[in-house]
């Protein structure tokens, strides 16, 4: 890549110009996409150059585009973590981060197949999470609250997803034996106790599902919940914010009004 590089994953738009490769979209389209590292650039730009392997996908026209734009990576990711886990109904989940972007979609696609969730967020967010379909919050600070899980759980969850970093070891003290835990955030860590690591694959081939997401995020189904929406120029408050790694949902940059 050349720089100065805008940088930026995902976002939202309508289709300016369509190249040789991209023969399912037309100008004007309105779409929500995921770019793999692109040579010209990323989201963070009036114009992003989406290639082949770019995930990209319609909008719904009662769809926002800053809507648009907070979905594609967590759900992408979270359709894959969940499928990976082969989840069943009624099986024990618990999730480190429940009150993030990942997190949002993860407790909501674990209830919709039926599953028992316990998550983690400071006190402030256990509302919110319980709104999504938490049964059981704690609080990552208390230094009780793998006992927590374990009370309301005896014996452990049938499976864990470590959604903030430097969170698998200690969730893996909530997994039962032989379980399955899954890290997103890249977290080193060895099993214990037969319980298995399992691996996702990071590929932009969920599009049946993602639009199977969008579609319920635009009739209220799924909640999505945006923490705020800055203006470009205050591009850096935004990546200051996430760096705390304490947004409620998702924080969107706004390119064009
Ligand atoms: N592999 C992939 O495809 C992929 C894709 C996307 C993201 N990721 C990974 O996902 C992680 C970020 O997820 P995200 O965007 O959902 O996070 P996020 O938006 O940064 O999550 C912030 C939320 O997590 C809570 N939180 C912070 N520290 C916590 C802890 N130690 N335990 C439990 N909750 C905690 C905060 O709640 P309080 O304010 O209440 O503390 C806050 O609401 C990163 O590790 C990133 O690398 C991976």
């Amino acid at each position: 890549m050349q720089f100065p590089y805008p940088i930026g994953m995902e976002g939202s738009g309508l289709i300016h110009k369509v190249g040789k490769d991209r023969v399912d979209f037309k100008e004007g389209d309105r779409v929500a996409f995921v770019g793999v590292t692109e040579p010209k650039g990323g989201s963070y730009a009036e114009f992003m150059a989406l290639g082949r392997k770019s995930l990209v996908v319609a909008i719904p026209s009662k769809m926002s585009f800053i809507e648009a734009a907070a979905i594609p990576v967590s759900a992408n990711t979270m359709i894959k973590v969940i499928k990976a886990l082969k989840l069943n109904p009624d099986d024990t989940l618990f999730i480190a981060g429940g009150s993030g972007s990942n997190g949002t979609f993860a407790i909501q696609l674990a209830k919709d197949i039926g599953c028992k969730i316990a998550a983690s967020a400071s006190k402030k967010n256990h509302s919110y999470m319980e709104s999504l379909g938490v049964i059981k919050s704690v609080d990552y600070q208390d230094p009780d609250w793998i006992e927590q899980v374990l009370e309301w759980m005896p014996g452990g969850v049938d499976a864990a997803i470590a959604i903030q970093p430097n969170t698998s070891m200690l969730s893996m003290k909530v997994v039962k034996d032989g379980g399955k835990i899954i890290s997103v955030s890249g977290d080193q860590f060895t099993t214990q106790r037969n319980i298995k690591s399992i691996y996702f694959p990071y590929k932009m081939d969920v599009n049946e599902e993602l639009i199977g997401i969008i579609d319920k995020i635009a009739s209220k189904e799924i909640n999505i919940t945006i923490e705020k929406v800055y203006d470009f120029e205050d591009g850096l408050d935004a990546l200051e914010k996430v760096r705390t790694r304490r947004a409620r949902g998702k924080s969107i940059i706004e390119v064009n009004k």
